[in-house]
């Protein structure tokens, strides 16, 4: 490591994916313990870290903190084997409020929520400070000062990058993806490849803009990617054809674009110190590296009572009416949302084909309509679970157990936001206020062109953009706007707010 080191006697271990534990100053933080299967049983910690949930259970916390709500941080099954009374949870005060109302739900009788920026101090020399992704997107990331020196969770946070610390020590955060685009879309083998290097390389330019602004001298590679150990995904576990690479796939770009960066991978169990790393004794530590289908195989087996239980689950077929009353549920939490949109949806569950009007006069239509738009295949357990309200669809996507079609080949945003948020209008609400914003909001000026300051796709600060020409790219998911126009020409449909008057020779 360069730049400070940690204190004496500071420990930082990785507990495999985002999952941290950290002591310092007499004080013990438990960061995103995940261990069990994620997304209808479809995510597995990768490398395996079930070794080290009985060191968790029995480790006598002092503070634990939790990102957000995605089931890969937010382990409920773990969290129940925690001491309750004794442990201070700290979150981030997200308007929907969800996360603390299932920690007391799970019997935590203490929760600190911090809002953006906000610090908690847990003794002295042992300070921590919320980030927030401040945009409708509910996700953050913490600033643990240890006497003076920083380490940062972001996690998969995406924090607007002028949001971020500058003088970070030591940067966690997410390099592999965590969606289902592109690699749950019917494309043509050609433009499936495409499209997966172009999301690869944008969350490797995301990753090296956060180290160089962070100002990092080390940067710990975590927060994916995952596992499938369920046949079924089987194909999902291709480092090289999905967007799910390990860090051995980037780590060579990444030392010749950050050379004066050094990064420390740390295997579950594995603890970071002053005087370097300390090795986890699991026998089974790096054989995912030296001997990759032999170790999944075997972790495969090891689980096979988990990722079966999705399929073994008995379970009810949707019917025409179900669909319809959640759908008219559904609308009817987000109506602001909506507004005047209209959009015909085909989702197709085994054998039966819906057509699902959304919007403020929507529902199940009789008849299939000719020009569908999007087509959602859906096994009929995860729509079952959608209905019941046991899972959203955000969870059901991430399960990556749907596959999806559009036709034009264009993001629909709220089509996408209703389905991933609608069951939290919260989120959706501050979309509107976003969107009202964007007309009215904050504008900047760059080369000579004046226009809204944060992107209207989901917030990032244009600020930190890159502009060629007459176009502007966002850093974070890299849509682009015509400069003179506004109009959205690349990633998706939403326009920018740009001001022709401001435009200066
Ligand atoms: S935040 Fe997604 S493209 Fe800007």
């Amino acid at each position: 490591m360069t730049g400070r080191t940690l204190p004496a006697g500071a420990r930082i271990r990785s507990l495999g994916h985002a999952g941290y534990e950290i002591e310092h100053a007499g004080v013990r933080l438990l960061i995103d313990p995940w261990f069990h299967p994620a997304f209808l049983g479809a995510w597995f910690p990768f490398p395996d870290n079930r070794p080290l949930l009985d060191h968790v259970a029995a480790g006598s916390y002092d503070l634990l903190y939790l990102s957000h709500a995605h089931e890969d941080h937010f382990d409920e099954r773990a969290l129940a084997l925690l001491d309750r009374d004794a442990t201070t949870v700290v979150v981030p005060r997200f308007r929907s409020k969800s996360v603390v109302r299932r920690l007391e739900g799970l019997g935590f009788r203490s929760v600190v929520a911090l809002g953006h920026k906000e610090v908690h101090e847990a003794a002295p020399g042992f300070v921590l400070t919320m980030l927030l992704d401040t945009s409708h997107k509910e996700d953050s990331g913490l600033i643990v000062d240890l006497d003076g020196f920083r380490f940062l969770d972001l996690n998969d946070c995406n924090t607007p990058l002028s949001e971020l610390p500058t003088d970070v020590d030591v940067l966690s955060a997410q390099y592999s993806g965590a969606m289902w685009y592109p690699n749950c879309y019917a494309y043509p083998d050609e433009v499936q490849r495409r499209k997966t290097a172009e999301i690869r390389g944008d969350l490797y330019d995301t990753l090296v803009r956060k180290v160089r602004l962070t100002g990092a001298s080390t940067y710990l590679p975590a927060a994916g990617p995952p596992c499938f150990l369920d046949p079924e995904l089987e194909r999902f576990n291709d480092r090289s054809a999905t967007i799910f690479p390990v860090w051995d796939d980037l780590a060579a770009d990444f030392a010749a674009d950050c050379p004066e960066v050094g990064t420390v991978c740390l295997e579950p169990g594995d603890v970071l110190t002053a005087d370097g790393v300390e090795e986890s004794a699991d026998p089974e530590r790096g054989r995912w590296r030296t001997e990759p289908e032999a170790y999944l195989a075997a972790y495969r087996a090891r689980r096979e009572d988990e990722w079966s239980a999705y399929h073994e689950e008995p379970f009810q077929p949707v019917g025409a009416a179900e669909l319809d009353a959640y759908f008219a549920k559904l609308t009817n939490w987000n109506k602001r949302f909506l507004a005047d949109y209209q959009r015909d949806v085909r989702l197709v569950a085994d054998g039966s084909t819906w057509a699902v009007r959304l919007g403020r006069v929507g529902g199940v239509l009789e008849e299939d309509p000719v020009d569908a738009g999007y087509t959602i295949h859906v096994p009929p357990r995860a729509l079952r679970a959608i209905v019941e309200g046991r899972i959203g669809w955000e969870e059901a996507l991430l399960s990556l157990r749907l596959s999806l079609h559009r036709d034009p080949d264009v993001f629909d945003l709220t089509l996408m936001s209703l389905l991933r948020y609608g069951n939290q209008p919260a989120q959706t609400m501050q979309m509107v206020r976003e969107r009202d914003d964007a007309a009215a909001g904050e504008t900047i000026e760059r080369c000579g062109y004046a226009f809204q300051r944060f992107c209207p796709h989901a917030g990032e600060d244009l600020a930190h953009a890159d502009i060629e020409g007459d176009v502007v790219e966002c850093p974070r998911h890299h849509w682009k706007w015509d400069l003179k126009t506004g109009e959205c020409v690349a990633g998706g449909t939403v326009p920018l707010r740009v001001d022709p008057s401001e435009r200066v020779g």
